[in-house]
């Protein structure tokens, strides 16, 4: 029988030999993620940088330097929670992922969470934010947390966001500070049998990978970069706003996602 461990194993390799769409023409290395498979909290960024490109692990930047102080505050360890992006490639210039991009990986993420079966997810901006809040507003809704089918999901204001405007960060340590608690809420739950079943979940075979992982996509030409890298600020006057925040609504009502204090 496989284990989970060779079935990550062959998941990586497929990641990182992925040509489904072109960003794989231009990444160094593909960023898989990493973290335990048992893990009961999973962070998902957005996508790699310069540093993780290089370097193939996910937030090893300044982003990622704060991302640790921010589990360290909530009594977690960099090293017991998994931690992946909604693209496993960087974006040229670290502009937006692109709607064909986060497609074409988006089978990635969906075996990755079915591999680790997290207690509690952890969005890290936009991108991660809209799989499970779609049109909501990272502003409205950041530290309350969405339980989904027993899976409870905490959207997140992104490490590099404080990077660039420092109100962020003590938002974000806030946010963080009710991890605890929530991950408690999320261990009584599964034991209570109420959550996730924990049971082993049926996985493909690489074979299996190989034939789903086939292009669906038209591969695009990447547009020309806009964005600022990840981890540094846009210089003053060029800063682009992003599409995705202009075309977010506001939230009906917090308390709509808002389960428990
Ligand atoms: N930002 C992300 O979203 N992911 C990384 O891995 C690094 C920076």
């Amino acid at each position: 029988m496989i284990t989970a461990v060779e079935r990550a194993d062959e998941l990586y390799d497929v990641i990182r030999t992925c040509t489904l769409c072109a960003l794989s023409q231009t990444r160094t290395n593909a960023v898989p993620g990493e973290g335990p498979l048992d893990a009961e909290v999973m962070c998902i960024g957005e996508a790699p940088g310069l540093n993780e490109d290089k370097e193939g692990k996910p937030f090893v930047g300044a982003s990622g330097q704060f991302l640790s102080e921010l589990l360290a505050a909530a009594g977690l360890t960099r090293e017991s929670v998994y931690i992946c992006n909604v693209l496993k490639c960087r974006p040229p210039s670290n502009r937006d992922p692109l709607p064909n991009e986060i497609e074409a990986c988006s089978e990635y993420l969906d075996l990755q969470l079915d591999l680790v079966d997290p207690l509690v997810v952890i969005t890290l901006g936009r991108f991660s934010m809209a799989k499970w809040f779609p049109k909501q507003a990272i502003s409205r809704i950041h530290g309350n947390v969405k339980e989904v089918d027993g899976l409870f999901v905490v959207p997140m204001y992104h490490p590099a966001a404080a990077l660039h405007q420092g109100n962020l960060r003590q938002v974000l340590i806030d946010d963080f500070a009710r991890i605890p608690a929530i991950l408690e809420r999320a261990r009584a739950r599964r034991v209570e049998g109420q959550g996730k079943v924990a049971t082993e979940p049926v996985q493909p075979t690489t074979a299996e990978l190989a034939v789903d992982l086939t292009p669906r996509i038209e591969i695009p030409n990447p547009s020309a970069a806009n964005g600022a890298p990840r981890d540094e600020p846009s210089p003053p006057g060029q800063q682009v706003p992003s599409p995705v925040e202009e075309r977010l609504e506001p939230a009906k009502s917090v308390e709509q996602i808002r389960l428990f204090e």
